[in-house]
């Protein structure tokens, strides 16, 4: 590798020393702008570059990847959600690709918390009110919210951030359940329940779970119905996982209470009835946006790239991709 001049690309500018650090292997190109690179831009970038560092707004699939050639050694996604590449394709043409788990548990955990804060207590509605300027006082019936303590918030997906949610919601006096795919390690902690059971007994339905194609609109129109009709739903996870449309006509009927969004189905664009609801917070996919979490994202983005270009094992390779037995289990007995 000594002489070899090696092309390494980063898709996100402002990433600083940590990124410089792998100048020693060769050069770096990074984009002229802080936008989300085009897929004519992120083509031409990956052109004849031997690693890449992307973000979630980078889709990298046969078309980039054949764009780049066969000299492309690593795809490290400085994101735990990794639904933008195409595994298969880069596994098809020996590329590793990786992701960035661990790190933004506290910060997506923190967020998900301040989202179930949000929506019972109305504190971004309540916002709103105040600075439109119109006239309100406190009255012993002037928007009420819902009570965090005795309530149950269930969580789909118990991975590491399902777990953090779990932890901090147990300091408000919340009862936790989750549901997981059968092939998840079970809790010791938390119960597990099925799918259906936590849809329909949950006062928060919190979505942790990865986008694969079985999770693709698992909140549909039937499953909202399900829901108590005093329930909220929050989704940190990945927009897909929710049927926007099914959702935005759920909340206007209240069929449910709120909901509060950092993702979306089409992001960064959102439905626009969503945006006319009041019972809705809607945050610009802010789960892992702590100075914190950003810099240990790239630093580890940064050493999967050094480790495979030096020929060692990445720290932190994507494994797997969806299984057919993946899917959420519907019934208590399979959820067990
Ligand atoms: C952000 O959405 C991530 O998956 O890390």
């Amino acid at each position: 590798m000594a002489n070899e001049k090696l092309k390494i690309v980063v898709t996100h500018r402002s990433s600083g020393e940590l990124v410089e650090q792998l100048s020693a292997f060769g050069s770096i190109w990074e984009p002229q702008h802080d936008q989300p690179l085009s897929r004519a831009e992120l083509s031409t970038a990956f052109r004849g570059c031997h690693a890449a560092i992307t973000t979630v707004n980078d889709q990298v699939d046969e078309q980039v990847l054949e764009a780049a050639g066969p000299q492309l050694r690593i795809v490290a996604n400085a994101a735990v959600g990794y639904d933008n590449l195409d595994v298969p394709a880069l596994t098809a043409r020996n590329v590793i690709a990786t992701n960035t788990p661990g790190v933004l548990v506290d910060a997506t955990a923190d967020l998900t918390i301040a989202l179930i804060l949000d929506v019972t207590r109305r504190v971004s509605e309540g916002d709103r009110l105040v600075r439109s300027g119109a006239t309100w006082s406190w009255g012993m019936n002037f928007m009420l919210g819902s009570a965090l303590s005795g309530k149950q918030l269930g969580l789909v997906g118990m991975g590491l951030i399902g777990s953090a949610v779990a932890t901090r919601a147990a300091a408000f006096g919340m009862t936790v359940v989750y549901t997981s795919r059968p092939t998840t390690p079970t809790s010791d902690s938390v119960p597990r329940v099925s799918f259906s059971e936590l849809i329909q007994t949950s006062d928060i339905v919190s979505l942790h779970c990865p986008l694969t194609p079985e999770t693709r609109h698992l909140i549909n129109d039937e499953v909202l119905l399900l829901m108590r009709r005093d329930a909220y739903l929050i989704n940190t996870a990945r927009g897909p996982v929710v049927d926007e449309g099914a959702l935005a006509q759920a909340l206007k009927d209240r069929h449910i209470a709120g909901a509060a969004l950092d993702v979306y189905e089409d992001e960064p664009r959102v439905h626009a009835e969503l945006r006319s609801l009041e019972n809705v917070v809607l945050a610009p996919h802010l789960g892992s946006a702590t100075r914190e979490a950003r810099d240990a994202m790239v630093a580890l983005a940064v050493s999967n790239v050094e480790a495979v270009l030096l020929g060692n094992p990445a720290i932190t390779p994507i494994r797997s991709t969806s299984t057919p037995n993946s899917t959420y289990p519907m019934t208590a007995s399979e959820g067990h």
